[in-house]
């Protein structure tokens, strides 16, 4: 079973400057709980048990969202605030999280380097904190999970995209499509459209055996001058296979504003306590 996973947050956040200059992306709030809290339960919820959160010096604010604030616990209990005092107290339980700082950005490669002592010779998860999943079934890394139990191999998660929009990702290459995954031949990142092989892009989500380290630790620059983890997957599959799947749930890109906003609106209007004035401001809006 897949029990650890690993979360790369020590990006700039270029695309939401200036709040980031102050105030870590994955710190932004889709209404009160913020995004990597969303992708910290969707790996709960895959049976993941331990998490290790790879972040850079101006991200203490997310170390400090998953500690205990004893001041404002013991404030909220004595003002009989008991269910303030649950949500508060209760953030990150039920699994484990652990912090390591990547003292360079050389990019995503090498964020995942660092989690080579913390899962030593396991398989395990990796979740993008700017790619966000809701599925009202299983969750988009449990559909992955199960792949991986089935195969025993790498197994990336998929979505399709438009031809204009494969210079935005890792595209993937099949060599064999099976019921509902592929067997893989090779991955490209970012590809103008007319070099991609498909429109199948890898969607945030992965399952890696830990052979990848060997291909990470020599990986030369890539694309945009950065250790790609994309580049490493590529070099693995000359030794292991490596699957994809296309994964069943709706995502949101919440490093792009447009998608923000939809999973900020799409959040209340699964809350019951703000779904109906919601639902009449947007009316109004036409
Ligand atoms: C990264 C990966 C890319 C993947 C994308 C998914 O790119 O390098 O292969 O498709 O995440 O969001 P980034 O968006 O960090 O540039």
């Amino acid at each position: 079973m897949i029990k650890k996973a690993v979360i790369p947050a020590a990006g700039y956040g270029t695309r939401f400057l200036p709040i980031t200059k102050a105030i870590p992306k994955e710190m932004l709030p889709i209404i009160d709980r913020p995004t990597i809290e969303f992708i910290v339960e969707e790996a709960k919820m895959s049976g993941i048990d331990q998490i290790l959160i790879i972040v850079s010096s101006n991200k203490n604010a997310i170390i400090d969202y998953f500690d205990h604030n004893l001041e404002l616990e013991t404030i909220l209990l004595n003002k009989s605030k008991q269910e303030l005092f649950n949500v508060v107290h209760d953030i990150g339980e039920g699994v484990h999280l652990f912090f390591v700082r990547q003292k360079e950005q050389l990019g995503l490669g090498h964020a995942i380097l660092q989690a080579e002592a913390f899962t030593a010779d396991e398989p395990f998860a990796v979740l993008l904190g700017d790619d966000m999943f809701v599925s009202e079934g299983k969750p988009a890394l449990k559909q992955l999970i199960d792949l991986h139990q089935k195969t025993q191999a790498s197994v990336l998660g998929t979505m399709e995209v438009s031809y204009e929009n494969t210079q935005k990702y890792g595209i993937c290459e099949p060599q064999q499509t099976h019921e509902d995954y592929m067997e893989l031949r090779g991955v490209v990142e970012k590809p103008a459209p007319e070099y991609a092989p498909s429109l199948y892009a890898i969607a945030g989500r992965y399952v890696l055996t830990p052979t990848i380290y060997k291909y990470l630790k020599t990986q030369n620059k890539g694309k945009g001058g950065e250790i790609q983890l994309t580049d490493a997957i590529l070099r693995l599959m000359s030794e292991e296979k490596v699957y994809a799947k296309n994964m069943e749930a709706k995502r949101y890109d919440v490093g792009s504003k447009i998608d923000y906003i939809e999973a900020i609106i799409d959040r209340a209007l699964q809350d019951d306590t703000l779904k109906e004035d919601i639902q009449a401001m947007l009316k109004r809006k036409g």
